[in-house]
């Protein structure tokens, strides 16, 4: 049986592909095929990212996942977990997500969730959110490769060529 990797592994793997890949989208795909395959903690990976609808109103738009399909396609700013991460610009991590009135359910086997905010030339623009079958399984190095991996994408975004 192979080791589970470091964080640091992850995170260097991260970064080489950021420098590897093409377009941002390519990258956010690899980004969550290696976190679904590297962490096995990590059961749906996916980006939302904000668009504007015809009346203004920015939603969350379903981008590149991994794991089984969401209800969840579209998501308005102040719904879900999804909505509160968006709309604060701050990360939001909850240990038991039968506890919290936001939560949109995916699937009955998430316990708990991290949803991490990307900001791009200084705005929010989209979101990691990652589900756990594990209760509490966001600790804080957790949140911290969720957050790195967050600002790649974003730093991603801001290059001039994106
Ligand atoms: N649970 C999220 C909705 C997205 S699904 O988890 C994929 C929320 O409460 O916003």
């Amino acid at each position: 049986m192979s080791t589970a990797p470091t964080l640091d592994e992850v995170k260097q793997e991260l970064s080489n592909l950021a420098s590897a890949v093409a377009a941002p989208t390519i990258f956010m795909k690899e980004v969550v095929r290696l976190l679904h395959t590297r962490m096995s903690k990590y059961n749906w990976i996916g980006f939302y990212m904000i668009e504007q609808q015809p009346s203004g109103e920015p939603i969350l738009v379903l981008g590149p996942f991994q794991g089984a399909m969401t209800p969840h396609t579209r998501i308005p700013l102040h719904q879900g977990i999804c909505g509160a991460a968006a709309s604060t610009g701050k990360t939001v991590v909850v240990d038991d997500v039968s506890q919290d009135a936001r939560y949109l359910a995916c699937s009955v086997e998430t316990k708990s969730e991290i949803v991490v905010p990307i900001f791009a030339r200084g705005k929010v623009v989209g979101e990691l959110d990652i589900d756990s079958h594990f209760a509490a399984a966001f600790k804080t190095e957790d949140r911290e490769l969720v957050e790195f991996c967050a600002h790649l994408v974003g730093r991603y975004l801001d290059a001039p060529s994106a």
